[in-house]
């Protein structure tokens, strides 16, 4: 790697970058769903807290990783513990996890693209029908938007567009967050609404249990895109005269406020479209959750804007949420392929030709396990009873996976590479931070809670998902 390293032109252009890549359907899709079904503003509570005294550290770790080292996650690892193969091995698991989560989140984004298309041809009435979404995710006919998807996708990290997308996003992402606030201000006048904001904003503490902290955990993680070398990678393009731990906030806000957004969207809409609604039924909901209630969101429009208004509106709403899940993955699938380039001595086509045959094929099976085929809808049996091939993936990678890769980064950066060299990162063009309160705080933090409760959370998870024991039910919770 003697060539001189890229570098984020601004402040902004990482903070920018970053948020891009972190703001997805976690925020928009994942959050709203694992809010609701997790107590509402209990779940909130506690995800916010993990995001300010367990998430930013770590967040900081990667990015310092990365910058320090001007390498790859692998190369990260490997570079500051001596070339040593058990770190090597952890900076893999960091390369594998942004793949396997792609495979899953090819198929959700699949989906998006489909409510886009018929809500653009004037079906919004069908898909605010909840048998609509089982019918979408189950039929053939998906192959030719996930064909299209695809093609998109790869031609983006093929070519020399990508630069094309970041303008984009500067615009596009900050109407996004403007177009949730008015559709949030919609929402609030519609009846029974408040019922929602009261579940989403005052926390129930009884509903405290095992699943709120292991999903509020991964959850966080999965949105930050921390867990997963995202960071590590961003961090080796940020300039030495940036403050890291500014920046790092910045992203960390950015992306938290816009799953608060989306949640204080979702949560009164259920509420408002079914007055009945007992909060103890939201438990068991799933993704499909958000596919009914932003079409019916939409759909109520149409008293004030009328029906082609409506369909307007939800176009536009859909096409953005699309673009943030195409600059999540453009930006996520990128670290495997320059892994590919720098250490496999691959060339950029070939990496992305790789990536693209073996994202495809997997994700062939995600699409498969939603009825098409039983081979995949059936695919393993764990956690009492029968799972599928997508539900594999996206437990593994997405719950139990990602607290792993997290202890392993907090270990390694307070353990192996030390408060010196950590410390000594963090305050390269910000002097002032050493010995700050922050300072303080990150160092203590990294070395005592924060691996205790990310390994903590991986056994719960490994035990939650695969075996259906709570081990957090001696606590009563
Ligand atoms: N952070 C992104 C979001 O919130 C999603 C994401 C995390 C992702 N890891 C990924 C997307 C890996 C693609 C590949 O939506």
């Amino acid at each position: 790697m003697a060539t001189a390293r890229g570098q984020f032109s601004s402040r902004l252009g990482f903070v920018l970058a970053a948020a891009g890549s972190a703001i997805g359907l976690g925020n928009l899709v994942a959050f709203p769903v694992m809010a609701s079904k997790n107590g509402g503003g209990v779940f909130l509570f506690v995800y916010l807290l993990f995001v300010a005294l367990i998430c930013f550290p770590v967040l900081l770790a990667e990015i310092a990783m990365g910058r320090n080292t001007q390498r790859n996650p692998v190369g990260a690892f490997s570079a500051l513990s001596g070339g040593h193969r058990g770190w090597r091995l952890a900076g893999k698991l960091a390369i594998l996890t942004p793949f396997m989560i792609a495979v899953f989140y090819t198929i959700v984004t699949v989906w998006i693209l489909i409510y886009l298309m018929r809500s653009l041809s004037g079906g919004l009435d069908t898909l605010a029908d909840p048998a609509t979404f089982e019918q979408v995710v189950g039929s053939p006919t998906l192959f030719i938007p996930f064909v299209f998807l695809q093609i998109i996708l790869f031609t983006i990290l093929l070519g020399g567009v990508k630069g094309g997308i970041e303008r984009m996003a500067r615009v596009l992402m900050p109407t996004l967050a403007v177009m949730l606030i008015g559709l949030i201000l919609f929402v609030m006048t519609l009846e029974n609404a408040g019922l929602g904001i009261r579940y989403y904003l005052v926390p129930d503490f009884s509903q405290l249990d095992g699943g709120v902290i292991n999903g509020a955990l991964n959850q966080a993680f999965f949105s930050l895109s921390l867990g997963m070398g995202i960071l590590i990678t961003y961090g080796s393009y940020f300039s030495r005269k940036d403050r890291i731990v500014e920046s790092g906030k910045m992203v960390a806000i950015a992306d938290t406020s816009i799953a608060f957004l989306a949640g204080l969207l979702i949560l009164p809409a259920i509420f408002a479209f079914d007055p009945g609604t007992d909060p103890d039924d939201l438990s068991t909901s799933s993704v499909g959750l958000i596919f009914t209630y932003l079409p019916q969101i939409f759909l109520s429009m149409q008293d004030v804007v009328g029906y082609f208004g409506a369909s307007v509106a939800a176009s536009v709403f859909f096409a953005l949420v699309l673009f943030a899940a195409m600059t999540s993955m453009v930006s996520i699938l990128e670290i495997p392929i320059s892994y590919m380039i720098d250490e496999w001595d691959f060339s950029r086509r070939k990496a992305v030709l790789t990536q693209a045959g073996l994202v495809s094929l997997f994700s062939v099976g995600a699409a498969l396990s939603f009825g098409m085929s039983s081979f995949f809808t059936d695919f393993i049996p764990y956690g009492g009873g029968s799972r599928s091939f997508f539900d594999l993936i996206a437990d593994t990678f997405s719950e139990v996976i990602l607290p792993l890769v997290g202890f392993l980064v907090c270990t390694f950066c307070a353990w192996r590479w030390r408060q010196a060299g950590f410390t000594g990162e963090l305050s390269v063009g910000h002097e002032s931070f050493r010995g700050s309160w922050t300072d303080r705080y990150i160092n203590f933090s990294l070395r005592t809670f924060v691996p205790v409760v990310l390994l903590f959370v991986f056994i719960n998870s490994v035990a939650e998902k695969y075996f259906a024991v709570n081990l957090l039910a001696v606590f009563g919770l």
